[in-house]
């Protein structure tokens, strides 16, 4: 018998997997002739590595307030799963930089937000510390459902072949993309573990949604200034990003908003967005998930 969506979610284990990219023929302009997209989605590789070794590390923190086994097995699993992507798209800036794209004046200021703006408050007394950790969860679970949304277009997106975007930044970002749908509940379960409150939900996404457009939006004009093909003369705009949207090569605008409004449901859970089946399905015919299977 066919196993239901929900069998299919509660029977995953999340496993990392060790995948690697050769970015040695991958081109500054990756989708070809569409430098504003590409660079629209290179912002995942400014954003990414600092976010995400900052999730690791606040699940760390929340880890001795865990007192369920099975979702403390998970939140190890998402750990795993993170930090793994942090280092893939680490890579990526590396190969940028020996493009002649320098990112780091950006990705300084990504780390500075992270590690010392969101970082850890030693200096709290025990209680407000465990307070600390919550709201900071209450944060990754906020972005979380936009990887989950952003991982389950990477999945659905065949203007991204018909663009003929590089086919291995394409497995990066649905092996990705397929691992942010598989552990998608992993952040908002431990959230409501730690506190089953709307309020701290709401405050989550009221930071983390308007924060992460800021950053993407100030990192598109950045990649456009610093790219040494470029040399700004590309501008960006709002205009263009509809029009690269309307040709498939970056999620819908208007679908993007109304799936960050979906969070605001009282009965919103992160199931109800996207296909765990389809993620495995990606990730049993991923070239790089399997190349990390056979090692
Ligand atoms: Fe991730
Ligand atoms: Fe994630």
């Amino acid at each position: 018998m066919p196993r239901t969506a929900a069998e299919v979610h509660n029977d995953l284990v999340l496993e990392p997997r060790d995948v690697k990219f050769d970015w040695s023929r991958l081109p500054l302009h990756w989708i070809p002739d569409e430098p504003f997209a590409t660079h629209t989605i290179n912002v995942l590789h400014l954003l990414l590595p600092e976010g995400e070794r900052w999730f690791t590390e606040v699940f760390k923190d929340a880890l001795p307030l865990i007192t369920d086994e099975q979702l403390r097995e998970e939140v190890l699993g998402f750990i795993g799963q993170e930090a793994i992507h942090a280092e893939a798209h680490q890579e990526v800036l590396d190969h940028m930089l020996g493009q002649g794209l320098d990112p780091r004046p950006y990705v300084r200021q990504i780390a500075w937000l992270f590690q010392r703006v969101l970082g850890p408050k030693p200096h709290l007394s025990p209680r407000r510390r465990r307070e600390n950790t919550i709201e900071r969860v209450a944060f990754v679970a906020a972005i979380e459902h936009f990887t989950a949304f952003l991982g389950n277009w990477a999945l659905n997106s065949p203007g991204l072949e018909r663009a003929d975007a590089d086919r291995t930044m394409l497995d990066l970002l649905r092996w990705h993309g397929a691992e942010e749908v598989e552990h998608r509940s992993v952040a908002f379960d431990l959230l409501v573990h730690l506190d089953r409150g709307y309020g701290r939900r709401i405050r989550g996404m009221l930071l983390g949604g308007p924060l992460l457009v800021h950053l993407w939006v100030r990192g598109v004009r950045f990649l456009l200034a610093a790219d040494p093909e470029l040399r700004g003369r590309l501008k960006p705009s709002w205009r263009q990003a509809w029009d690269v949207s309307q040709r498939g090569m970056l999620p819908d605008p208007i679908q993007s908003v109304r799936s960050g409004l979906r969070y605001f449901k009282p009965r919103y859970h992160p199931t109800q967005e996207g296909s765990s089946a389809q993620a495995l399905g990606y990730l049993a015919t991923s070239p790089a998930a399997r190349a990390a299977a056979a090692r």
